[in-house]
């Protein structure tokens, strides 16, 4: 039967999240080990969890500042400042009800119908759909596998495959699934190119600080100017371990504040306000908890990426950053079928490659961020199936 009317084609024509299909038909296994969301299993610490509950005793439960409360916003600039060593305004904060929230606003600010955003793959399938809600197309410039399991941006394919209408090139770097990123160098040339181009680089840093070997990812902000065209966009979830709260951020121009400040307004009207004083927490004190738990994905790293490269059929390299694994299977043309037989079969629960586009396929997504004990469980049940 038909409906009786009709939604934006763009919309019905969405995906729906490939993650939640392995998840619903493996949730219930009784020895259930998941790796397949992005979040680990550590608590939110409990600095942050206290910062809310006082917030909310203190009745700080009222409509705020649609930019974010001011302190938050202090917070965050002094963080970036610190972080890339560039002192930057709180006109150039924006706090957002997530990352998402972040990459959904800025498409709205920056793309629309009839304009593309080209964007790096495979990826997050959030980013791709986010561009697709606005009207304009994704287009997707695919990293290179290198012969070592890693990853490799061709600049002059990414410059290539803008045109007039490319209002923005898309970067998550770290990336998910990848955990590839941009270099210095490369971020230097890119800005450049963008510059010359006028087109937005939008790069995702919500990994930025889970890197290994170097102390952070490298940024635009550490070079850019507070008139380039570039917008960084952050979230608590992950450094912080606050997945469930909603919260994040927005480093851009101050002209263009001015106007995600409405986008803000009129989304969602900001993040919870007891959770921006949590935000506050997580940033004045975080700092030993952020170390910690760097050095504990270092260890899961180590014995998630020896434990898989033992596995014959298994290609993957040492990704540097973010918490996945992102590993080739020799010969598996089907990763959704064999992420729902792992789960059935082991209880063993990881992300299809394909979740993350089509170049995504052939590979599946691990993400480490769990006890070692849990990892190595995991690595002794899937060995039947990889070796
Ligand atoms: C690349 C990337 N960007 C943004 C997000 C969004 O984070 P949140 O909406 O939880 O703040 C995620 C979460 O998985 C991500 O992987």
């Amino acid at each position: 039967m038909g409906h009786a009317a009709d939604l934006r084609q763009e919309i019905e024509e969405l995906s729906t999240s490939q993650i939640a299909e392995v998840y619903y038909a493996g949730k219930d296994h009784p020895r259930l080990l998941p790796f397949w969301f992005g979040e680990g299993d550590t608590p939110t610490p409990d600095f942050v969890k206290t910062a809310a509950i006082e917030a909310i005793r203190a009745d700080k439960t009222y409509y705020v500042d649609d930019r974010g409360i001011t302190p938050l916003r202090e917070a965050i600039a002094a963080y970036v400042g610190r972080l890339h060593g560039r002192p930057l305004g709180i006109d150039r904060i924006q706090v957002t009800a997530s990352g998402m929230s972040a990459v959904m606003m800025t498409m709205q600010a920056v793309a629309g119908p009839g304009d593309n955003v080209v964007y790096v793959a495979p990826v997050w399938p959030n980013i791709v759909e986010a561009v697709r809600i606005v009207g304009a197309t994704p287009r997707p410039l695919v990293l290179d596998a290198t012969a070592d399991g890693g990853w490799r941006l061709d600049l002059q394919r990414l410059y290539a495959a803008c045109d007039a209408r490319t209002r923005a090139i898309f970067v998550a770097s770290p990336g998910n699934p990848t955990g590839w990123m941009l270099t210095a160098a490369e971020i230097a040339e890119i800005i450049a190119f963008c510059r010359a181009k006028r087109i937005w680089l939008v790069v995702d840093a919500v990994y930025e600080r889970l890197t290994y070997g170097l102390d952070r990812a490298p940024s635009p902000l550490d070079i850019a100017g507070p008139e380039d065209p570039v917008i960084s966009l952050n979230s608590f979830s992950k450094a912080w371990a606050m997945t469930g709260w909603r919260l994040g951020w927005i480093v851009a121009p101050a002209w263009v504040n001015l106007n995600i400040r409405k986008l803000n307004q009129y989304n969602t009207s900001g993040a919870a306000t007891f959770v921006q004083w949590a935000g506050v927490a997580a940033l004045e004190q975080g700092e030993p908890f952020v170390a910690e738990l760097r050095a504990r994905l270092n260890r899961a790293r180590d014995l998630v990426i020896q434990g898989l490269s033992r596995f014959p059929r298994v290609r993957v390299a040492a990704p540097p950053g973010a918490f996945y694994a992102f590993f080739r299977v020799d010969g598996m043309r089907d990763s959704m079928a064999l992420a729902k037989r792992l789960v059935a079969e082991t209880g063993v629960g990881l992300a299809p490659g394909s979740a993350f586009g089509p170049e995504g396929e052939g590979y599946m997504r691990f993400c480490y961020a769990s006890s070692e004990a849990r990892l190595s469980d995991a690595l002794a049940r899937m060995e039947p199936f990889l070796r």
